[in-house]
């Protein structure tokens, strides 16, 4: 089980709508679980397939805690979501940086295990907040996305001074 590179923004990929996996078969069993691999080695509680280069409706996350549980799901959907809080995230593919997002309390997420049986979870806390944040990958938007127009551009700022730098 190969431990993948985690592309960094600016790649374009991260920007992009991801393909639903039309069938869970043993090679989508391997990604997910390369993922997991490469998700525990970058000390991250999620990850999504883009994050990795592919372009498929894919996400893992162990956010530990009290009740430690990997989580492996395809074609995520929220499917419902209830109150909202503001807290801090950072992200695996924008090294360096962490802001104050606001998201669900709550999300009940709909989706596919590595059986390709569907399965609904019920989530609050960080479960929930790291649940939504994957699932905008698959859909190109990464948390900075979610900052207010002027946090954003001056996020980018940064950013881009950070990138010129390598
Ligand atoms: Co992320």
């Amino acid at each position: 089980m190969p431990v993948l590179e985690i592309v960094n923004y600016p790649a374009p990929i991260l920007a992009e709508v991801a393909q639903e996996v039309p069938e869970v078969d043993a090679k989508m069993r391997e990604l997910l679980s390369d993922m997991v691999e490469t998700m525990y080695a970058a000390n991250g509680i999620g990850l999504a397939a883009p994050q990795v280069g592919i372009g498929l409706r894919a996400i893992v996350l162990d956010t530990g805690g009290e009740e430690p549980q990997l989580i492996k799901l395809v074609n995520p959907v929220i499917i419902e979501s209830s109150g909202t809080s503001k807290g801090e995230e950072g992200c695996l593919s924008i090294p360096e940086v962490r802001e104050t997002v606001e998201r669900f309390d709550k999300v009940s997420v709909k989706g596919l295990d590595e059986n390709g049986k569907e399965i609904v979870i019920e989530a609050d806390g960080l479960t929930s907040v790291c649940l939504q944040h994957e699932i905008d990958h698959l859909d190109g938007v990464l948390f900075i996305d979610r900052l207010t127009r002027v946090r954003k551009q001056l996020v980018k700022g940064k950013l881009k001074k950070l990138v010129k730098k390598q």
